[in-house]
């Protein structure tokens, strides 16, 4: 069949004989009333006929196929683009549990919130009953949910993010086995005849999580991490929970493996916030000089992790694609990126060129001489100068097949993972961090990812640049307590027999005239090559008194004239501003105070010391 010749016709046969299951999703359709049921299976051929239903309806632009091969455009509503922190919530049964950090609202109320937000919010629209697994489905890892969505754009997303439809719901009625309900709805139901919008969605916006039931319920957004319930919501929110329950981490980190010129392959997970820098960390393509070192991709958002029977930590990564910021993404900044979405791709509100094809910020060096912006919107270059218009948004964002990466690791499906040496925490910020420097032991390292600070950034609705404590990355993921979670991690140790090196990074540091001192990027592997060999102990470093830092003659140079006084600029350790930094901390520590591990006190005490 060809793409034109697909027609969508929604499916109520069910795909699963779990009672659990179809007794929920009865319940549901009750409660949301659409006009019909589709179960997802998964196919080529649904997903096409999703693709031309949503394409007549002005959801989806099809791309000029020729340049574009399976690929397909969508703008945003111009108020649903990025994650919603403020609308975020974790409905444990005590606020005590979610902590200070997370939004609470009493489960039993939330429950009728959201019951009088369901009710009949999928009038006129097709419920898809969509399964789907977090992690390879013969993974012992690897974690199951189901989806109800009114978004059919959800659908063709999830199925490159996750693995979805017949073979999970073959493993969901093997053994009865348990799944995690996660019900969606862009909260926008259509009375009869009334004409659709191509993105719809509600003002009012509720990502809900119950922890203790392993529920979500997200209403009002179509995108990102609103939406497609597998990624945020339970790989970390509900997944954090399910992890410190069962002795294991979910962490939002990339994971990869360096090989270095003899072959020898070691794996890193590295934790830092949204928008700075893990996919391209993940995809790095080591720079002229340092030949015969090759960077493998696992992922690039999320990692679950969990100790061998060895006592060794492995990780897997629970996502089957990348939902990537576009703007930024380049042939030279990260030329995986672009080979991976040249094909069979989503691009959601980047910008539309007359040939059929898209653009963002960054991603030539000359824009095109007119294009459409993220809202449909004429933008020429001179437009864009006038009134400092983007064409795309700066969320704007790929939808593609991990599979389709041309460094994509030969392990990354392994059921079992892949072993992890050393943790990399990093931020975004402009002054007072240096460019790389290593924890003294795992309780500094906690310490360490725990105190992490980083500019917010286009990735959540709200203010843009502004420095805030993100503990390991996972501020608006951690599920539960933040002081729990740092307790978590310190005990991890204990189920340990080789304990992974913590180190912390900054690509981001800018001079006096406010630009970055540092390249990044391809440069960045002089900093993992550093990484990788302090991991196994055969790399020099200098005392200071936030850690182990490089001198200049212990990082490999070969290919790159970066100056002494630049390198010195770069990893300058400042003690008035590190006094400031440590009020920083201070500030966050005084909010989780009863629940603080006295691990985290004797490590300030002790920074405090030697500043
Ligand atoms: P999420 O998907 O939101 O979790 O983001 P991410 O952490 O994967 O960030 P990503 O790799 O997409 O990078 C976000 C932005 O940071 C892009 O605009 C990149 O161009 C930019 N960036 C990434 N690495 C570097 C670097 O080494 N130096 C500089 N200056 N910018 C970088
Ligand atoms: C992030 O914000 O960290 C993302 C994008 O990876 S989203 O899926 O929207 O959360
Ligand atoms: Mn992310």
């Amino acid at each position: 069949m060809t793409i034109k010749e697909a027609v969508f016709k929604p499916s109520a046969t069910p795909l699963s004989t779990n009672k659990h299951l179809l007794r929920w999703v009865e319940k549901m359709a009750d409660l949301t009333r659409p006009s019909a049921i589709h179960w997802v299976d998964g196919s080529q051929e649904e997903n096409d006929a999703l693709c031309q239903h949503m394409v007549e309806r002005g959801t989806l632009i099809r791309l000029n196929q020729e340049l574009w091969p399976g690929c397909y455009y969508a703008r945003s509503d111009a108020g649903d683009v990025a994650r919603v922190e403020d609308r975020t919530f974790i409905c444990s049964l005590s606020k005590e549990n979610a902590g200070p950090t997370n939004n609470w609202v009493n489960p039993f109320e939330m429950r009728k919130t959201l019951k009088g937000l369901f009710r009949g919010c999928m009038r006129g629209r097709t419920m898809y009953v969509l399964a789907f697994s977090m992690g390879p489905i013969n993974s012992p890892l690897s974690q199951i949910g189901v989806q109800l969505t009114d978004s059919p754009y959800v659908v063709v997303n999830m199925r490159i993010m996750a693995r979805i439809g017949l073979p999970v719901f073959k493993e969901i009625d093997k053994d009865e086995k348990r799944v995690v309900p996660c019900i969606h709805s862009v909260g926008k139901p259509l009375a009869p005849g009334e004409q659709d919008v191509p993105w719809p969605c509600n003002k009012e916006k509720y990502i809900v999580h119950f922890p203790e039931t392993r529920q979500i319920w997200s209403y009002g957004s179509g995108y990102g991490g609103n939406a497609l319930l597998g990624k945020k919501c339970f790989a970390l929110r509900i997944a954090s929970n399910i992890a410190r329950d069962e002795g294991w981490m979910a962490e939002h980190m990339l994971i990869l493996g360096v090989e270095d010129p003899q072959g020898e392959k070691t794996y890193v997970a590295a934790a830092f916030p949204s928008a700075c820098g893990k996919t391209n960390f993940a995809m790095m393509i080591p720079p002229k000089g340092l030949d015969g070192w090759k960077v493998w991709t696992v992922g690039d958002d999320i990692a679950w992790i969990k100790p061998d029977e060895e006592g060794v930590l492995r990780a897997i990564n629970p996502e089957a694609g990348f939902f990537g910021v576009a703007p930024g993404t380049s042939p030279k900044t990260n030329p995986n990126a672009i080979k991976t979405l040249s094909k069979n791709s989503i691009f959601t509100n980047v910008a539309l060129t007359p040939e059929g094809g898209v653009w963002w910020e960054g991603l030539t060096d000359t824009p095109p001489a007119e294009c459409l912006d993220w809202q449909g919107q004429k933008w020429t270059p001179q437009i864009g100068q006038q009134t400092g218009r983007k064409a795309a948004h700066p969320n704007a964002r790929f939808t593609s097949p991990a599979s389709q990466c041309p460094s994509i690791d030969p392990d990354w499906e392994a059921p079992n993972g892949v072993p992890i040496s050393a943790f990399i925490f990093g931020g975004r910020r402009a002054s007072s961090v240096p460019l790389v420097f290593q924890a003294f032991n795992w309780s500094a390292g906690v310490y360490l990812g725990a105190t992490m600070g980083s500019e917010t950034t286009a990735a959540a609705a709200g203010i843009v640049g502004k420095v805030r404590r993100d503990p390991m990355a996972m501020l608006p993921f951690c599920g539960y307590h933040m002081g729990d979670y740092f307790r978590h991690w310190l005990t991890m140790q204990r189920s340990l027999s080789v304990t992974p090196k913590i180190f912390h990074v900054n690509w981001f540091r800018k001079d006096a005239d406010g630009d970055f001192i540092w390249p990044g990027f391809s440069q960045n592997m002089r900093v993992l090559r550093w990484v990788v060999d302090r991991a196994h102990s055969r790399a020099a470093a200098k005392e200071a008194p936030i850690g182990w830092v490089p001198r200049y003659e212990d990082i490999d140079w070969q290919g790159l004239a970066f100056p002494k006084e630049k390198f010195d600029e770069l990893q300058a350790f400042h003690r008035e501003d590190w006094k400031a930094e440590v009020m920083g901390h201070e500030e966050l520590f005084i909010e989780l105070h009863d629940h603080l591990p006295p691990e985290m006190v004797y490590e300030r005490e002790l920074l405090i010391c030697r500043i």
